[in-house]
């Protein structure tokens, strides 16, 4: 449930018009809706916690990673999971308390790995041995012991796209599963490293419970195998990955994720971690696009629009659905015919829709692409050097720019033209 809807032919962002955010700070720009952020933030909290699990939700800040966004989540309790120092700065400067973060990755370079043992961070999520023995060397450097859980790699097809399934052992990420055991005796010999836990994800967008399941179950068993080594193992972080419907899936409720962590994990006494990404944030965003002409091909009707795939990349990417609606509400007898909707960058992947069925648009129309606020504004780039598209957040009758519009003056600035070409 989201709270983008028409109300008397117009849609609105909770109680704003989205034709008066166009006008007010023009287009493409994103605009995400606060209720629907607590609603999605509350139905999993409270999963959890029905299903009497000791669990805290670590927002995983790379879905949509706007301070103004994260605070908005870290307001209602949420913690962060970040991939980057630059995410760990956002988080920080959004008022997540460092002791709520977790760090993953499968790359981070020593002078994140520092910054993030100053700052004094939750968790390190590890993913390799050599990662293991740097962080031991840092921490060690600063007379710490660096807080870590292993991330472990299950080997658990999670039915997903290839591009966003993690947890296959072809998968750059994770510690191999075969060799889990080994590795948690050598961080034991660690001066460095604190072993606390086990962590995992195996992938993003799963529409089935059957994967997670799976995951859990041979967690379950690694856990045993390692308090059989005399480990402590008090946390076990379970990674992100519940699915949204885009395109009328039916993924599986908060509730059924909580209930299958709790048949396969609930009793073994950890703190359980959980870093959605999508969950929260993907229903509470759009991109508000304007129709720049239409026009009529050989065989098809595009619609050009001024929103591209460097503003939102999944449909280029992944070949992912996201619906698109008028911001006018079309009469419900209008004709609808097929067209393609795509943005003007020159390449023929900058398109958000094939043969899509639309009622009758023209130059000018407002448009909206839904289900926008994951992976839409934190993938955006500035390809064909277009400016990065605003964020405007919107709370009841109001609505602010989260983040604005830069200028051509900012964008040509940061480039400088050598001596010898002067
Ligand atoms: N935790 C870790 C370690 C992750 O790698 C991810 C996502 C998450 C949590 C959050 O997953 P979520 O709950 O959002 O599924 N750009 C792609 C998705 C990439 C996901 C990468 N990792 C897309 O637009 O579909």
């Amino acid at each position: 449930m989201d709270h983008f809807e028409y109300r008397d032919g117009w849609l609105f962002a909770e109680d704003v018009p989205v034709a008066a955010i166009a006008e007010a700070v023009g287009t493409p720009a994103y605009c995400y809706s606060t209720a629907t952020l607590a609603r999605h933030y509350g139905v999993l909290a409270d999963a959890l916690s029905g299903a009497g699990l000791d669990a805290g939700i670590c927002y995983a800040v790379k879905a949509n990673s706007n301070i103004a966004v994260i605070r908005t989540l870290a307001a209602l309790g949420a913690g962060a999971d970040v991939v980057s120092e630059g995410e760990l700065r956002r988080a920080l400067a959004a008022g997540v308390p460092a002791d709520r973060i977790v760090f993953s990755g499968v790359g981070k370079t020593a002078e994140e790995l520092a910054f993030a043992l100053e700052s004094g961070i939750h968790q390190i999520n590890v993913e390799s041995e050599p990662e293991l023995a740097l962080l031991s060397e840092i921490a060690v450097a600063r007379g710490m012991r660096a807080p870590v859980a292993l991330r472990v790699n299950p080997d658990v097809d999670a039915g997903t796209h290839e591009k966003i399934t993690t947890g296959r052992k072809e998968n750059k990420f994770g510690i191999e599963w075969a060799r889990a055991r080994e590795i948690y005796r050598q961080a034991r010999d660690l001066p460095g490293i604190d072993v606390v836990g086990v962590a995992c994800h195996i992938g993003s967008q799963l529409t089935d419970i059957a994967p997670f399941r799976e995951a859990f179950l041979r967690i379950r068993d690694l856990v045993a195998v390692l308090r059989a080594d005399g480990f402590t193992i008090r946390r076990l972080d379970l990674g992100g990955g519940l699915g949204v419907p885009y395109e009328g899936e039916t993924p599986p409720s908060p509730a059924d994720y909580a209930r299958a962590m709790a048949a396969t994990l609930g009793d073994l006494g950890c703190r359980l971690v959980v870093e959605p990404g999508r969950l929260l944030v993907g229903n509470a965003g759009i991109l508000i696009t304007r129709v720049v002409r239409m026009k009529e091909g050989a065989t098809r009707t595009f619609a050009i629009v001024d929103a591209a795939m460097n503003d939102l990349l999944r449909p280029a990417l992944y070949d992912a659905h996201h619906a698109i609606v008028p911001v006018a509400q079309a009469p419900a007898d209008a004709p609808r015919r097929p067209m393609d909707v795509v943005g003007p960058i020159c390449e023929t992947g900058d398109t958000f829709a094939r043969q899509r069925s639309l009622p009758p648009l023209a130059a000018g129309d407002l448009l909206v692409l839904r289900t926008a606020g994951a992976y839409g504004a934190s993938m955006a780039s500035t390809y064909n050097s277009r400016l990065l598209v605003p964020e405007i957040l919107v709370k009841g009758a109001h609505f602010a720019v989260v983040r604005r519009r830069p200028t051509y003056e900012e964008m040509l600035a940061a480039e400088t033209v050598p001596d010898w070409l002067t």
